[in-house]
């Protein structure tokens, strides 16, 4: 199935369309169809011309009804839509903006959900997809783990041998990696955590687009942030940040930096 990607908002859509791609690899479908990245103004506009609704939306489906076209039709993605869906249902946006394209698609090729049978029915279908994917809600948390893993594999650690990695998750769908780098002066060296969340800010990023950070070392249990770590996460990053620490092992634990670094330093001048 060829899908021809446009885009019609300032992001930067590179992350949705490898996950679209992935998801539509497997549909066998000699058409092709559109996908129109657009910003929630649009997608308001579209619902009221075309549907007589006067509300935002996530993603709204055109059938091409011209005989000649190759194309099935324009399923149009509101971006900020599906950044905040994904935040409501705790879920990467990569699966939300798979599950969209792929819901849109199904709507194209004649799905609906106007019935209860029909939803279950268009559903299920979706989650068929999804799943022949691989883009399901556990490959999701494996995913960062996997970004971590790789983050893990560019330490330099000709001291300690000890690897760390991190990999910061952005709410643009990007990850950004840390590894530890260290220094025959010993104290000169940087810990992943602090690596991956300075490479962010210096890449231009704000505390605001940080999603996640997953933490990976080679330690017998889950790897467990030192201290330096903690108090620059905890200007870093914002209060409700996932944070995932595990190891090569598979032992996965799950916290914050609350509840990592009760009591963290703030600079207030009264
Ligand atoms: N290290 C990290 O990268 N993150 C931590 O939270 C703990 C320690 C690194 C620093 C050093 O390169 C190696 O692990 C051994 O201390």
């Amino acid at each position: 199935m060829k899908v021809n990607f446009h885009n019609q908002t300032n992001e930067d859509v590179k992350e949705h369309i490898k996950v679209i791609k992935k998801a539509f690899r497997k549909i066998k479908n000699k058409n092709q169809m559109e996908i129109i990245f657009v910003r929630p103004e649009t997608i308001k506009d579209l619902n009221k011309t075309y549907r007589n609704i006067n509300e935002e939306t996530d993603v709204l489906s055109f059938v091409n009804d011209e005989e000649e076209s190759k194309s099935l039709g324009d399923v149009f993605i509101s971006l900020n839509r599906a950044y905040e869906q994904a935040e409501k249902f705790g879920h990467t946006i990569k699966r939300e903006i798979a599950f969209l394209a792929v819901h849109g698609y199904l709507h194209l090729i004649g799905y609906d959900h106007e019935t209860k049978d029909e939803e279950k029915i268009m559903f299920a279908k979706q989650e068929e997809i999804l799943n022949k994917a691989k883009i399901t809600r556990e490959w999701i948390v494996l995913n960062k783990i996997e970004e971590a893993k790789k983050a893990m594999e560019k330490a330099y650690v000709p001291y300690s041998k000890f690897k760390v990695g991190a990999a910061l998750e952005m709410t643009d769908g990007t990850f950004i990696h840390g590894a530890n780098i260290e220094n025959a002066s010993y104290p000169l060296g940087n810990c992943a955590e602090r690596s991956a969340l300075f490479s962010a800010y210096s890449q231009g990023y704000k505390k605001e687009d940080i999603k996640s950070i997953t933490i990976i070392a080679n330690s017998d249990k889950a790897i467990s942030p030192c201290g330096a770590c903690r108090q620059v996460m905890y200007e870093l990053i914002p209060k409700n940040t996932k944070i995932t620490l595990t190891n090569l092992e598979g032992d996965i634990k799950e916290t914050t930096i609350d509840e990592l670094l009760p009591y963290g330093f703030d600079l207030d001048h009264d």
